[in-house]
């Protein structure tokens, strides 16, 4: 399917898609690394929601990334951190054959992926409130005018992710281009139920290595903005609520 395209289903609000489907060269390792470990990691999309404790065997504190390119950073963050389940969405063919390759050679037991859009898999798969975080790093900057509406980082975007946060979880997004940094600022901000956990732009957490993306981006002598919200905790919503009854 082309990229920009409005797609829906019966009883389904309409979503422009955020990435046009490369063809890109898939590698004889990426191709049999698919071939062999999405009958084992990968997670094919559906379209009611998954029980994440029976998808990783355990109870455990769990982390979406959308839109994990080549995966090196998916792969090294989940290795840092084996007491946390990690759920990767991707559509690219390349890269989710290369995570593969990375989750086959470094053992790791705490990963999965969807090969979808991200936006489906959030309304479709994922349940209210089970989710501890979600990393968004380097998301398409779209940076035509035109071609602004396909950004990930709109509000009714925000609004679909942040219900599948629980109280406390945090967003955690990237971008080498300025002007979308601005706009994920502008669109975070104004989510109610979201605070930011720095003043603006945060600094980068330890946690996040490095992207592929990212080492393109500062080689062309871009800046990096890192964004680290977090969901309110109840008490803080009701609170709010009430202030705004008072109001
Ligand atoms: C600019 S790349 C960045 C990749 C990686 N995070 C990095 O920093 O190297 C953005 C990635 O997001 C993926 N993507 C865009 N929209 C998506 C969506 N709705 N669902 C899943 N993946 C998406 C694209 O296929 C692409 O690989």
């Amino acid at each position: 399917m082309a990229g920009g395209e409005t797609v829906g289903r019966a009883g389904r609000a309409a979503h422009i898609r955020s990435f046009v489907r490369r063809q890109g060269r898939l590698s004889n390792a990426q191709q049999r690394y698919h071939e062999q470990m999405m009958t084992r990691i990968g997670v094919p999309y559906r379209a009611t929601a998954v029980d994440l404790d029976l998808l990783f065997g355990r109870q455990a504190a769990r982390i979406l990334e959308i839109g994990f390119g080549m995966g090196e950073t998916s792969a090294a963050i989940a290795a840092a951190h084996p007491q946390t389940d990690y759920l990767g969405v991707e559509v690219h063919t390349p890269g989710v054959g290369s995570l593969c390759k990375l989750v086959a050679e470094m053992g790791l037991t705490n990963l999965r992926i969807v090969q979808h859009d991200a936006v489906e898999v959030l309304r479709d798969m994922l349940l209210p409130a089970s989710l501890d975080g979600a990393h968004i790093f380097f998301p398409d900057p779209w940076p035509k005018t035109r071609h602004h509406k396909r950004r990930l980082l709109q509000p009714a975007f925000v609004a679909l992710l942040v219900s599948r946060l629980r109280p406390g979880a945090y967003i955690h997004c990237a971008t080498d281009w300025e002007e979308y940094a601005q706009q994920m600022l502008a669109v975070l901000s104004a989510e109610s139920l979201l605070e930011n956990t720095a003043a603006g732009f945060a600094p980068r957490p330890a946690y996040r290595q490095p992207t592929r993306f990212e080492e393109r981006g500062r080689r062309l002598g871009h800046g990096v903005w890192d964004l680290l919200f977090r969901r309110r905790p109840p008490s803080l919503q009701a609170e709010d609520h009430r202030q705004d009854q008072l109001a």
